[in-house]
């Protein structure tokens, strides 16, 4: 049986309109999702307040933001003689870790993770970054330690990336004692997993110290470049200080078999009132812990997720056995100190609420991380004044784990889901924020500049769940894309 003529017509139409009616809003929602080749920072996605004001005064005596300021502005001193010099040059190439195994990466000089930079509290640190023929181009970011802003090595937002050939000098004082790590800040989901990172610790070196930057080279996990169990020597009765670093993009736990061991710093900030403990310490990616004991006759052994790559410190080796199951939990532990700022008395208060749904992201049809219900480059541009205390709320319902990174400012833990923090002060820099978790944190608003604000699971943050704590009046004159093919992430 025939269909008439205009009933063929009618049901070509209505195909038609369903066709468009799927096609022009997925063609609109493809258009909208593209991230132009090259933008400004400063001017992506919409500036959020947080409650706080608009016009871009500060109200605490801080700079002056009638006019603006350039972030190229923002540098650490630039005379005076540096008590830490250091050239590190950076290469694309096939190298040996430590422990014999070929993998293709990135060195500083030679070798990854690079070397170790010490300094002094109140050294001028002075780091000359050369790029041999890493193609990408590369920086340096020194992670945790919060330098002025021209010095953070964010390409495209703090610095161009250093071309083959080029080189960038970067000029801090050191103020804050701890345990920091420096990697690449361009194309750095790539860079930073190659290998283009390395440990630096702000203090004296003392008898019993110990860096463990630990790292996944092509699948294999590493302790300061070697895979497998090695041994530190060390008399018992040293006072041991274990300094980890998690270069990894996922956590990772950690802890000391052997002897009770207390975590006195985290992220470079001294924990108050650390009592000892056998459970193990959760570190987040890119987060640090120092931990410290006494070397018992029989050793210890620092082990790093699981037995199998792990570090004998001692006389001894010490047990060769799994962590435990049971975690330290920061939210409790050690004792209350003050912070030296009211939380309560806060300028800004913001939310930074993480999730994930289906779209496009730059044309890319994909399950996408939002940042309070928008996609990359959408996203909130938390606004400060400098001398702000600004408290965030932080919440994943994304359905995985991010480690949030701060850059240029520690913050302090507040609450985890409702539950007020009542142990030592819980500084970050990096948070571990777990599916359905959500954290209220706290910090002053006291480096001037445009700072990232990310995930350091870093595939994530270049899938864009990446922002910017932005202060009010602070331009940059630097773009991501363009010419210089600036690509934080
Ligand atoms: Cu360790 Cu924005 O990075
Ligand atoms: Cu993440």
């Amino acid at each position: 049986m025939a269909e008439s003529k205009p009933r063929r017509r009618w049901g070509r139409l209505v195909a038609l309109g369903i066709t468009l009616a799927v096609l022009v809003p997925l063609g609109y929602l493809w258009v909208t999702s593209l991230v132009p080749g090259e933008y400004n920072a400063t001017e992506m996605g919409y500036a959020d307040y947080g409650g706080g004001s608009t016009d871009g005064h500060a109200n605490h005596g801080g700079m002056n933001m009638d006019m603006s300021t350039s972030v190229a502005d923002l540098t650490g001193p630039k005379t005076g003689t540096p008590d830490v010099a250091v050239t590190l040059t950076a290469r694309k190439q096939k190298f040996q870790l430590a422990s014999g195994e070929t993998v293709d990466g990135y060195t500083l000089n030679g070798t990854s993770p690079g070397p170790l930079i010490r300094a002094k509290v109140g050294d001028l640190v002075q780091v000359t970054l050369v790029n041999e023929n890493v193609p990408d181009g590369a920086t340096l970011h020194w992670h945790g330690i919060d330098v002025p802003n021209a010095e953070d090595g964010v390409a495209g937002v703090t610095q161009d990336a250093v071309p083959v050939g080029g080189k960038h000098v970067y000029r801090f004082k050191a103020e804050q004692a701890g345990t920091y790590w420096y990697h690449s800040h361009q194309v750095s989901s790539d860079e930073v997993k190659g290998g283009l990172f390395g440990p630096v610790v702000i203090a004296p070196q003392t008898p019993g110290e110990v860096v463990a930057a630990i790292h996944t080279f092509a699948g294999k996990r590493t302790i300061n470049g070697r895979t497998g169990t090695q041994h530190v020597d060390l008399p018992a009765g040293t006072a041991a200080r274990v300094r980890v670093i998690n270069t990894d993009n996922a956590i990772l736990r950690v802890g000391l078999l052997g002897t009770p061991y207390k975590v006195v710093a985290v992220d470079g900030k001294d924990v108050h009132g650390a009592t000892p403990t056998t459970a193990a310490y959760p570190l987040a990616a890119g987060a640090r812990v120092d931990l410290e004991a006494v070397v018992p006759a029989g050793g210890m052994r620092l082990v790093a997720g699981a037995a199998t790559t792990s570090l004998g410190v001692g006389p001894a080796d010490g047990p060769t056995a799994e962590l435990p199951g049971e975690t330290v939990d920061l939210l409790t532990y050690g004792t209350p100190a003050p912070l030296g700022f009211d939380p309560a008395k806060a300028d800004r208060n913001f939310e930074y609420r993480i999730g994930r749904r289906p779209g496009f992201l730059d044309g890319m049809p994909g399950l996408w991380w939002t940042i309070n219900g928008h996609k990359f480059p959408d996203v909130p541009m938390y606004m400060v004044a400098e001398g702000d205390i600004v408290r965030m709320k932080i919440s994943n319902t994304s359905g995985q784990a991010h480690p949030m990174h701060l850059h240029g400012h520690h913050a302090v833990v507040l609450s985890r889901n409702g539950v007020a923090a009542s142990g030592s002060p819980w500084w970050i820099d990096t948070l571990e924020v777990g599916n359905n978790e959500t954290y209220e944190i706290a910090f002053v608003a006291d480096n001037p500049g445009v700072w990232m604000d990310h995930c350091h699971n870093l595939p994530h943050a270049s899938e864009g769940l990446m922002t910017h704590l932005m202060y009010e009046g602070v331009t940059t004159p630097y773009r991501v894309g363009g010419k210089s093919h600036n690509e934080p992430e």
